[in-house]
Parts: C-alpha cells; structure tokens; sequence
C-alpha cells in the first residue's frame, strides 16, 4: 500500500500515508536513526518521518520502505545516501529576531562582557543556524552593541547546521521582502540592500563577519572551538533524545569562555546542569552563563 501510494504521488503529507508505516517498521528506523544520526524521533513524530522517507524514496524511485531500510542501513553515516536523507528529515523553519526575549538576554549578557573589557573581540556560535536568519541577527545586534559603545565593531558570528542546503542560502544572504518584514525598519534600512525585485541582500560589512559550515551538532564534542561568547543553539535539541541532549549541552558548555552565555530553546532540556554553567533567572529564556574556568 505504502508502495502504490508513492507511485500514485500522493506518499508526501496525506494522513492516510502515515497510517501506512507500521509501529515496527517505526521502530525499526527510529532505533537505525538514533544510531547513525543520533536523532531521537518520538512516535508522535511518525508522519514526519513518513514523509521524509516518502520524498527520498520518491526521488530514487524506491517504492518499498522495508527496501530503502536494507539499503540505507548497509550503508555507514556520513555516505551522501545518509546525508541527503538528512535533508529530507530537518525542518529549517526559521525567522529572524525569532526570539526576542533570548535575544535581549543575549544582548545584555555581550554587552556586560564588552563593559568589562572594552577590547573584547567577541565570538559568536550559532548552532542550527538554518538559512542563516538567527546568525545574522546576531551579528545585527552585535553591530547594534559595539555602536552603543562608540566603538568599530569587534566581532565574527559562525553558523554551523547539517543541511547543506541550508548553509548554501544562509552564505548566500538573499531573502525575499516577507521574510524580513518583521524587522525594525531601521535594520532594514542599516544591515540590507534592496535588489531590483524587491529581494533583500545582507550588507557586505554585516556577511564579512559572519560565516558558515556544515557540521552535524552530535559530533560537536571534536569541535576544535573554544572560549565562544555566545552560543545560540535553538530549537535543534528537539531533534534528539534526552541522553543526547545533555551529552550536546556538556560539549556546548566547554566551549564557552568564561563570562560566555549558551542560549538554548525554552523548555528543550530542564533538567540539564554542568558544573561550570549557572542557570541564568529568567521565566522567559533557557540560557546559562559560564562561571567556572
Ligand atoms: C527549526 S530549525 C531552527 C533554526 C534556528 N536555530 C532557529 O531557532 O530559528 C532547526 C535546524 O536545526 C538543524 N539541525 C537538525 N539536526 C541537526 C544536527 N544534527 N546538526 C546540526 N544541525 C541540525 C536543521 O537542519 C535546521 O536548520
């Protein structure tokens, strides 16, 4: 049945395509998933699942799942086979200033940092930076902060996210004019060009700070990053399991400088500490500030 709706091309999104995947077929890619990817999916997720595997399987003309899960599983992670489904299985969805309240505590967190020593250059990491909206906001509000100060601006944003497809529209800067719509007009004004169709393009002096690379965040622990600022990690930690989570945070932690925040989505890991991080008090934001060396 799931074979004949993917030839009849309506395997994507309809429900009654979910309905195909059994529980044990669910279980069998949840527990590959876990193990290749470190992706955690909850069976609530199963339609999500159904329709990446729908697309890719559309794509390379595979109309049997049981099939794609004997090939796919032959293969090791990190063969384009795995990496393209990868593509298939995140969601970008992204907006820029998409959390004010994460923002303003970052923004207070970088500007006492700056306060305390007015040659800080500072060090921005922006994981899950999807196509790009969160790392230039960031780089908006530290262009924002040095100004404040009356200083030319010292920093560099990164933004690191497994899709490549993602990394390629963040480097490119392009956004059509809805999406940057809920901008104030003045950083519209002060941060993009307005191309001929009405498309805005970030600033050269804004994308000369601010750079991208495909990395999948399981593997951050070899990261050779160090004494980060900022790290701005939201709404990616849904994507796996709770061991997981917590083993991303104690990499993510190590990486800060002293001083430094980790911003993170609220509510996506409650229960996590680290000895070298204290919960910063605020209801509205999950984020930590580095104390110990
Ligand atoms: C919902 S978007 C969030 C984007 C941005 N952080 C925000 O909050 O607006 C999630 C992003 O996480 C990325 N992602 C998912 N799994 C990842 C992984 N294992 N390593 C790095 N990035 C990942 C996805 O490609 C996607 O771009």
């Amino acid at each position: 049945m799931f074979a004949e709706n993917i030839k009849e091309g309506v395997g994507e999104a309809t429900t009654s395509c979910v309905s195909e995947i059994t529980r044990a077929q669910f279980d069998k890619w949840q527990s590959l998933l876990l193990d290749r990817l470190g992706l955690a999916l909850s069976f609530d997720q199963c339609s999500r699942l159904q329709m990446s595997l729908s697309i890719r399987m559309r794509e390379i003309s595979c109309d049997d799942i049981d099939t794609y899960y004997e090939q796919i599983s032959e293969l090791p992670a990190g063969l384009p086979e795995w990496l393209t489904l990868v593509e298939r299985l995140v969601i970008g969805e992204t907006r820029f200033y998409r959390d004010a309240h994460a923002m303003a505590l970052a923004y207070v967190c970088l500007k006492q940092l700056v306060q305390e020593n007015p040659n800080k250059s500072l060090a921005i990491w922006s994981v899950g930076c999807s196509s790009g909206e969160e790392s230039y906001t960031l780089a908006f509000l530290c262009d924002h902060l040095f100004g404040e100060f009356g200083k030319p601006p010292r920093f560099g944003v990164t933004g690191v996210d497994v899709s490549k497809t993602a990394i390629d529209m963040a480097r490119a800067g392009f956004y059509d004019a809805r999406r940057v719509a809920d901008l104030p007009k003045k950083w519209r004004r002060n941060y993009f060009e307005t191309g001929a169709l009405g498309d805005f393009k970030v600033k050269s002096f804004i994308t000369q700070r601010v750079c991208f690379a495909r990395q999948n965040i399981v593997d951050i622990g070899r990261s050779p990053v160090r004494q980060q600022h900022l790290i701005f990690c939201q709404n990616v930690l849904i994507y796996f399991s709770k061991e997981v989570r917590h083993a991303i945070l104690d990499s993510l932690a190590k990486r800060l400088a002293p001083g430094g925040c980790l911003v993170i989505g609220a509510g996506e890991a409650l229960e996590w500490s680290h000895p070298s991080v204290e919960r910063i008090k605020d209801k509205r934001a999950l984020a930590y500030v580095r104390t110990a060396a």
